[in-house]
């Protein structure tokens, strides 16, 4: 039986991975630019980082993580996100004792064992930043600005910057008492899972696409009329900062986040040509993480972006494969040994250069240059050769130049790589 690729993880495929490498390249020039630098985590941690840091009553930890004991006994998960991962890392390696200020980023791919459907699979990627050791509302806002100037850079329009307050460990209980006073009412609205979610973490239920439980939480009282004078001020601040910094936002009373972690700051990106899985990137301020992690009180505030869904919205137009600079046309068994020898060349000087392996006619070889859409042709054949010269044809316009063998190479990378 023919061996298939699992469920939910998916193969990125070199006509695909242009618009990977763009999306890639662009994050760490706009990241770099605001002062961040790349950390690099492990794919794998202990169970327990997750369920302390994401929360024991969330989603993700309750169902979607892909958890198991190896061979020693320890109980791992494949990370389902990176946030608590990166703040064990600077706990670990104490990254504070250089400066209690770290900003950082990580580029990887992230598991969950969710439904997979467009836009949503087990295997996928985020692009993530944070910044820890601040809890100046003034950060909440240069994170956002330079989440917003990446998406612009990298081609993303008609997008809406939605964000919330959550409150915090003195103000928010009190919300949650309550929501749940006003849910229990009308539990008998609720699917089965948000009946579970009224006693273990009734905010989840503002995530909940089942209609009934959307009817049930649509006239719920609002975190924002709950929370105490040292939150509003914050959020106050983070507002003026977003209006300083000229973005604009709508403020999203229902947005929750599904990670437990979160307090004060919630923000999402959304995109209306999405579908249903209409989040590309969602973050906010979470200022217990690392408590419930390591015992230090430090306060934290970041972003996760995901690629894949990212990059479904990405221009049509703009083009991200990396077509051949030149394809060689030999013919003849001396020239394809000249052709051999000047492939190398081009090759160590970063040109791209293709070759026909296979001895086939001049016009089989022409065809081939056409198929890999390659920008010029060089015609070697004999007669050419002992002329010392080569045939150069410009595949878009067909014009064709004669060039010295001995010139070639550094004609070709003036051409082609002229910086
Ligand atoms: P999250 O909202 O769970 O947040 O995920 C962030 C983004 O990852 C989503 O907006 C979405 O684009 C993408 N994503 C999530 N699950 C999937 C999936 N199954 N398939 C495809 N894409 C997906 C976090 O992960 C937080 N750690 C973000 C954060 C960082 N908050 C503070 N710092």
């Amino acid at each position: 039986m023919e061996i298939k690729a699992i469920r939910g993880f998916n193969d990125i495929l070199p006509d695909e991975i242009g618009k990977w490498q763009f999306v890639e390249k662009t994050a760490r020039e706009v990241f770099e630019g605001f002062g961040f630098s790349e950390i690099r985590i492990p794919i794998m941690e202990r169970t327990e980082l997750f369920s302390r840091g994401i929360g024991e009553a969330t989603d993700i930890v309750e169902k979607e993580m892909y958890t198991f004991t190896d061979r020693s006994g320890n109980l791992l998960t494949l990370r389902p996100e990176a946030t608590a991962s990166m703040a064990r890392a600077y706990l670990e390696h104490q990254i504070y004792t250089f400066d209690p200020v770290a900003k950082l980023y990580c580029i990887g791919p992230m598991f969950r064992y969710e439904r997979p459907q467009k836009g949503r699979y087990r295997q996928f990627y985020q692009i993530d930043a944070e910044v820890f050791g601040v809890d100046n509302p003034m950060v909440d806002a240069e994170v956002i600005l330079m989440l917003v100037h990446f998406l612009k850079r990298v081609g993303l329009e008609k997008l809406e910057l939605q964000i919330n307050t959550l409150g915090d460990r003195v103000c928010r209980p009190r919300y949650r008492e309550e929501l749940k006073k006003f849910l229990e009412k009308k539990s008998f609205q609720l699917c089965e899972d948000c009946q579970r979610r009224l006693q273990t973490n009734p905010l989840r239920i503002f995530d909940c696409k089942v209609e009934t439980c959307q009817a049930a939480i649509a006239n719920a009282p609002k975190v924002i009329d709950f929370i105490c004078d040292e939150c509003e001020k914050h959020f106050d601040k983070v507002k003026e900062y977003l209006k300083m910094a000229g973005l604009d936002y709508i403020v999203n009373p229902k947005m929750v986040r599904g990670l437990d972690y979160y307090t004060r700051t919630a923000f999402e990106v959304v995109s209306y040509q999405l579908g249903s899985q209409n989040a590309v990137t969602g973050g906010g301020r979470y200022d217990n993480l690392f408590k419930e992690i390591g015992g230090l009180d430090v306060p934290g505030i970041g972003f996760a972006i995901g690629m894949e869904r990212l990059i479904s919205l990405l221009p049509k137009e703009k083009e991200f494969i990396q077509y051949p600079h030149l394809f060689i046309a030999a013919l003849g068994d001396e020239t394809y040994k000249k052709a051999y020898q000047l492939i190398n060349q081009l090759h160590l000087q970063g040109i791209r250069a293709e070759l026909d392996y296979e001895g086939k006619s001049l016009k089989s070889q022409m065809r081939r240059a056409d198929k890999l859409k390659s920008r010029y042709v060089l015609i070697l054949g004999e007669e050419e050769l002992k002329k010392g010269r080569a045939v150069l044809r410009n595949m878009e316009t067909k014009s064709q130049e004669e060039i010295p063998m001995e010139d070639l190479v550094d004609i070709l990378r003036l051409k082609f790589l002229p910086d």
